[in-house]
């Protein structure tokens, strides 16, 4: 295959700007992670799927937790198993590669093919996480004591990191990755976005919607923003409930869509009515605040 038809060029349903296509190329090329920052909604677990999809690899999705440890991401020893069988089971069980099974790196590394494998959060876990898979990440290989066998990656795998930025990562595990940071997009941006996902949508409904978005994304104090996710599945029940354009901005309907924590309606209430948050503090349900406008 020619070298240029490996270059990612972004894909017809994921709309990425000319500098993350270059920090991607750039990971590529020089067989570094790519670690994704940005808030949620910014398109960051979907730009791996959309890099999979436009190379033509599998995609292998480790979602991070907050008690997942890197070992898991290696392999795990089933030794529960191994327990079992010996006790009710009739097979031989001195054989423990049985029990080795593999994590998702184990599992794109010893991939016949090339993957693309995504780390998907990996601020979600402690500290001490990033450093722990340094070096697997660099040297791309593993040891496995229990069967005295090394896993060496086939293909080195594309490796896209994502993070919330809720936490700082580690310089040392920084240093070794490509960084790429999405920033929200601008209405012109979300306005591609959005026609990916809605191709048809009329464009004075889009207009005041995104109008409206942007709007309600700028009220101080607001916790949880709504993001490019919250504003697709807007547009959809604006869309199926058939509001005409002049009715979204004065009756803000289907907030419980934008808005999911109840703090943020009382901020939004109290910025509607020109209060402070010390105020009393106000009850309002998702039906009363149709009532009040900007
Ligand atoms: N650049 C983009 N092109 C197309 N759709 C996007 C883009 N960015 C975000 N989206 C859409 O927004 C939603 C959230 O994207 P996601 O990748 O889950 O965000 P993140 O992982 O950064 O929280 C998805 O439904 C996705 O389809
Ligand atoms: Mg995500």
């Amino acid at each position: 295959m020619a070298k240029s038809s490996m270059k990612y060029q972004g894909s017809k349903d994921y709309i990425a700007s000319d500098e993350l296509m270059n920090s991607v190329n750039i990971a590529i090329a020089l067989q570094k992670p790519l670690l994704i920052k940005g808030e949620p909604g910014t398109g960051k677990t979907m730009l791996a799927k959309s890099i999979a999809d436009s190379l033509g690899k599998r995609l292998i999705i480790w979602n991070i937790k907050s008690t997942t440890k890197a070992q898991e991401g290696l392999y795990v020893y089933d030794t529960v198993q191994r327990l079992y069988d010996s006790q009710f089971g009739d097979h031989d069980v001195s054989d423990i590669k049985q029990y080795i099974k593999l994590g998702k790196l184990g599992e794109a590394f010893t991939s016949d093919e090339q993957v693309v494998l995504l780390i998907d959060e990996i601020d979600k876990a402690d500290l001490e996480f990033p450093n722990d898979l340094l070096w697997e990440l660099d040297q791309m290989s593993f040891y496995i004591p229990e069967t005295r066998e090394t896993i060496v990656a086939k293909h080195r795998p594309i490796v896209i990191i994502t993070s919330n930025a809720e936490k700082e990562l580690p310089d040392a595990f920084l240093r070794r990755c490509i960084f790429h940071y999405i920033a929200f997009p601008d209405p012109e941006g979300m306005e591609r976005i959005v026609r990916v996902h809605h191709p048809n949508i009329e464009k004075r409904l889009l207009q005041q919607a995104l109008e409206t978005f942007y709007a309600l994304r700028n009220v101080p104090n607001i916790q949880k923003k709504p993001s490019t996710s919250e504003l697709i599945d807007w547009l959809q029940a604006l869309v199926v409930g058939g509001i005409s354009p002049n009715r979204i901005k004065q009756e803000l309907p289907f907030l419980g869509v934008l808005l999911k924590k109840n703090e943020d309606l009382d901020t939004l209430l109290n910025h509607l009515h020109g209060k402070t948050q010390a105020s009393r503090p106000v009850q309002p349900s998702y039906s009363s605040l149709n009532r009040y406008r900007y």
